[in-house]
């Protein structure tokens, strides 16, 4: 019996042993979840440095409050939606040159097509996307990112499937806007706009030499990532730089490369360029067989923006007409998100026929940036088509957002948005007036499910919310034109309301992810409509009023740099009298760099080009801490308390890494010494037993009857509340960690991830395990110099939360804004820099990937990679990254305005 205990003993301990190595080679995994508590202590405004203050010298600035809009990805209103899919195409197309254009077989008119499909591989692979993985009707999207790859197994198995294409078809409207009410283009003379772009001096003939050789490497990495697209996820969304595979998050309308064609253009990439633009004249926007729901704000910023932008860079030549053509054929489909009562647009567009029997409300949770973000592209399209409908859409979007901003107490920072607003146009907490006209039996609640955890990201599917399916609602009374109630479902009245805070998120604001480019769009809209339209400045005006006095912060950080960020603000009443902090560092908000210049610039403030360029070393700052030279894409540091006065100071430093008072840790240091005690009676107890046990061992070997004992004696140990670095530090529950053999796993594991050593380990034959020696708890310092080790924390960090780079852009473009704009070279070699370690981390056999560490010095293994190239890597990063080594006469700010997808549009001259 004895014995048999003993061997499971061991086992166990080694099986411990085991984990416990596994566990210190991966210690960086191993405390992810300790990340989400210790980083983002938001702190109570009590307690809240003052983020920013301007330099003495500069006036301070009044509040001009607007409101603006935070966003989240947002969700549809009323159809049921579904998120974007990974989808891999294993048996696509591998190698050689892309296969030629499948014949297109819209026909646009009818609802369904039959198609006959041979081969899926085969057949249009990547071109003719009915023929991919074709849907049936009914069939939805799922979540599952197999399926499909199953449908294609099903599809493709060697005869004629028959299966039926379900295309977009011209829905009836419900909400027409009368003719004489469309809102046209504003007219006259573009105003005079300051130059934004510096007065460049020739170079010399060294800077030149240097900035050419470093043109040409940067274009030699773009050639790479496109020709790895090209052969391995040709006319797919996008290609998986690690496994050379391709997946279609975006309706599989080929991402990649309607994104990069502009890229190509400017790089001077004729062929390429050539080659993907008859490859766009293919690509049917009317059916999808990936998704129920066009997503409508990537679908905007990337396809409709890449369209536009590139046929805007050939400088309209006739030659390149189609990408218009596709742009317009695009923007029809999507302009049947704008039909609802008060035109405001649903964000997740079912665009199957079968959705559109009846009328639709935008969501009540609509996301900032999605509903913001939709401007210049539709503007643009208006100006090249002369079609004033594309303009009415966005403009009176733009007017909702402005009543808002400038609604008393409209939303709790007067002039910014919170992430979610209400669109739906609603009122679902007033009570219908009574009247013949009602025959519904009331308003139906709508169902409201807690939002997941905010995961920050303005693009990509981890950012979307869903909403459940709503029940239709509310009358028709809130829209341009009205119809006959007959024709409303049951249940669609309700009391009209104008564009409000609502949804989940209500109360937080920040310029990161899900609100970023709502704002971003207010001076570069201004500059599209040649400064015609005022209203865009004063909306910026009022941003960035709003953002310096309340979310602008300067880093504690060694050597003392001066540096900004825009902090995450939550208000929990509403107003502004309780607000709690996140000093939040995510890639996303780089872009606000690049915003403050620009808009400093074209509006006369000379304060914000400066507070552009400290936010721009921000993010430098960010990159060069980390070991990989590349910034994460979501942590914290320390704030300054006064950002005038600031010194980095350790103390100060670690404390953020371990809030955990000093009385928390006394305490636990008295309970440890109290179960010491107890621990060493409790041993003695079991050596007294042991020596009980060995004396009948003795006395049973003198008689030959063997004393049938089977006594137990059980290590009662309690150890003391012990560090777990992988819980937050506050309330420690005291367990049992005596290892009673049979006893619970999971306690022996937990005791061995402490470093307990199994004191039974060392029993000789026979004998009883003693108990377990409780654990000393670490001191502040012990822990703290723990995480850092472990987390490879640098001074200033107060958590790393999201240690991946997954190839963004925002860094390099404001650091492009600012070179473009102050001329100073400095930026030049900051962003080579970045240049050079983020080709270092990302590269790949074939492309570049994302990778999952900033904080490994050698990144380039394949566990650190992501397999995921983001059609923004092409289309942005590498365009800013080239640009800012371009002679400034190409894409200068003072003729183009670039969208949030980083696609040059023309300014009116
Ligand atoms: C909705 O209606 C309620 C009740 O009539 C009212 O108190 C509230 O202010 C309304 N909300 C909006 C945003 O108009
Ligand atoms: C709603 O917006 C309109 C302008 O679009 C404005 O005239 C009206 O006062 C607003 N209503 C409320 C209740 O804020």
């Amino acid at each position: 019996m004895f014995r048999f205990r003993r061997y499971r003993m061991l086992l166990i301990c080694a099986f411990v042993i085991t984990m416990l190595l596994y566990h210190v080679s991966k210690n960086s995994q191993w405390d992810r979840s300790s990340e989400f508590w210790h980083g983002g202590a938001g702190l109570n405004v009590e307690e809240r440095p003052r983020p920013y203050s301007p330099p003495a010298s500069e006036p301070v600035h009044g509040h001009d409050h607007n409101n603006q809009a935070g966003t989240d990805v947002g969700t549809n209103g009323d159809e049921h939606t579904f998120g974007p899919h990974d989808i891999d195409h294993p048996e696509e197309p591998q190698r050689g040159s892309p296969p030629p254009p499948a014949p297109s077989t819209l026909d646009p008119e009818s609802t369904i097509q039959i198609a006959q499909l041979k081969s899926v591989d085969q057949e249009g692979a990547g071109y003719g996307l009915p023929t991919k993985a074709p849907t049936v009707p009914g069939w939805k999207t799922p979540n599952n990112h197999a399926e499909p790859q199953e449908q294609n197994k099903v599809v493709s198995t060697e005869a004629a499937a028959t299966t039926s294409t379900i295309h977009w078809q011209k829905p009836k409207e419900w909400f027409p806007v009368p003719k004489e009410s469309i809102i046209p283009l504003p007219t006259g003379k573009p105003q005079a706009i300051p130059a934004i772009q510096f007065a460049f001096a020739e170079e010399s003939p060294t800077d030149k030499e240097i900035r050419l050789g470093r043109l040409a490497k940067i274009k030699t990495e773009a050639q790479r990532a496109w020709s790895g697209y090209r052969e391995y996820a040709w006319t797919h969304d996008e290609l998986k730089p690690v496994s050379k595979k391709s997946k279609d998050p975006f309706c599989g309308w080929a991402a990649t490369l309607v994104d990069t064609l502009d890229t190509l253009w400017i790089m001077g990439m004729k062929d390429e360029f050539d080659e993907a633009v008859e490859a766009v004249r293919d690509i049917d926007f009317t059916t999808t067989p990936y998704r129920d729901d066009i997503p409508v704000f990537e679908t905007i910023i990337r396809y409709l923006g890449g369209m536009v932008g590139a046929y805007d860079m050939t400088g309209g030549d006739p030659k390149y007409r189609i990408l218009l053509d596709k742009a317009v054929e695009l923007a029809e489909i999507l302009m049947g998100v704008f039909d609802t009562p008060n035109r405001l647009p649903i964000l997740y567009y079912n665009w199957k026929p079968s959705y559109n029997k009846n009328p639709r409300r935008a969501s009540s949770h609509s996301g900032v940036a999605e509903i913001g973000s939709m401007t210049m592209e539709f503007t643009r399209l208006a100006q090249l088509t002369g079609e004033d409908k594309y303009y009415d859409a966005i403009a009176r979007i733009v007017d909702a957002l402005e009543e808002l901003q400038n609604r008393e107490h409209g939303t709790a920072i007067p002039g910014l948005f919170p992430e979610h607003l209400d669109a739906s146009g609603c009122n679902r907490s007033a009570p219908l007036p009574p009247g013949p006209q009602h025959n519904s039996p009331g308003t139906p609640e709508q169902v409201v499910v807690p939002p997941p955890p905010n995961t920050g990201f303005r693009r990509g599917p981890q950012a979307r919310r869903r909403e459940p399916r709503q029940k239709r609602a509310a009358t028709p009374n809130n829209g341009p034109t009205t119809r006959d109630p007959e024709e409303f479902p049951p249940g669609w009245e309700c009391v009209p309301q104008n564009l409000t805070v609502g949804g989940w998120g209500g109360g937080s604001f920040s310029m990161g992810g899900n609100q970023d480019s709502t704002y971003e769009y207010f001076p570069k809209q201004y500059l599209m409509l040649g400064g015609l339209e005022p209203k865009y400045r004063t909306m910026h005006e009022k941003t960035a009023d709003a953002v310096k006095e309340y979310l602008l912060f300067r880093p504690m950080a060694e050597g003392d740099p001066d540096i900004l960020f825009s902090a995450k603000a939550y208000s929990s009443d509403g107003t502004t009298k309780k607000m709690t902090y996140e000093f939040e560092v995510t890639h996303l908000t780089c872009f606000l760099g690049g915003m403050f210049g620009l808009g400093g610039k074209i509006f006369n403030r000379p304060e914000d080009v400066e507070i552009g360029e400290r936010l721009t070393d921000g993010c430098v700052w960010a990159y060069e801490s980390m070991p990989a030279g590349v910034m994460p894409e979501h942590s914290f540091v320390v704030p300054c308390k006064d950002p005038t006065d600031c010194h980095f100071d350790k103390t100060t430093w670690y404390r953020a890494i371990d809030p955990t008072s000093q009385e928390t840790r006394d305490q636990q240091m008295e309970d440890y010494k109290a179960n010491m005690a107890k621990w060493k009676v409790n041993v003695e107890k079991a050596k007294a037993e042991n020596a009980l046990a060995e004396e009948r061992r003795r006395l049973a070997a003198v008689a030959p009857a063997r004393a049938n004992d089977e006594t137990e004696v059980v290590g009662s140990t309690k150890t003391s509340p012990v560090e777990r670095s992988t819980l937050e530090t506050r309330d420690f529950p005291s367990y049992e960690t005596a290892p009673k053999p049979g006893g619970k796993l999971q306690d022996i594991m937990d005791a061995a991830s402490n470093n307990v050593i199994t004191v039974a380990d060392q029993q000789p034959l026979d004998e009883m395990p003693l108990p377990i020696e409780p654990l000393r708890p670490l001191t502040h310092l012990e822990y703290v110099e723990d995480r850092i080790k472990k987390d490879h924390i640098p001074p200033g960090f107060s958590n790393l939360r999201d240690k991946r780079y997954i190839l963004r852009p925002e860094a390099i473009e404001s650091v492009w804004y600012m070179y473009r704009i102050t001329g100073d070279r400095s930026w030049q070699e900051k962003g080579w820099r970045m240049f050079e370690a983020v080709i270092r981390a990302t590269r790949t056999d074939v492309a570049h990937t994302a990778i999952r560490d900033v904080t490994t010095k050698e990144p380039g293994n394949e566990a650190d990679m992501e397999d995921s190239m983001e059609s923004f890597w092409l289309a942005e990063t590498l365009k800013y990254f080239y640009l800012l080594f371009e002679t400034p006469d190409v894409v200068s700010l003072d003729e183009w305005v670039l969208n949030t997808e980083a696609h040059p549009f023309r300014r009116p001259k």
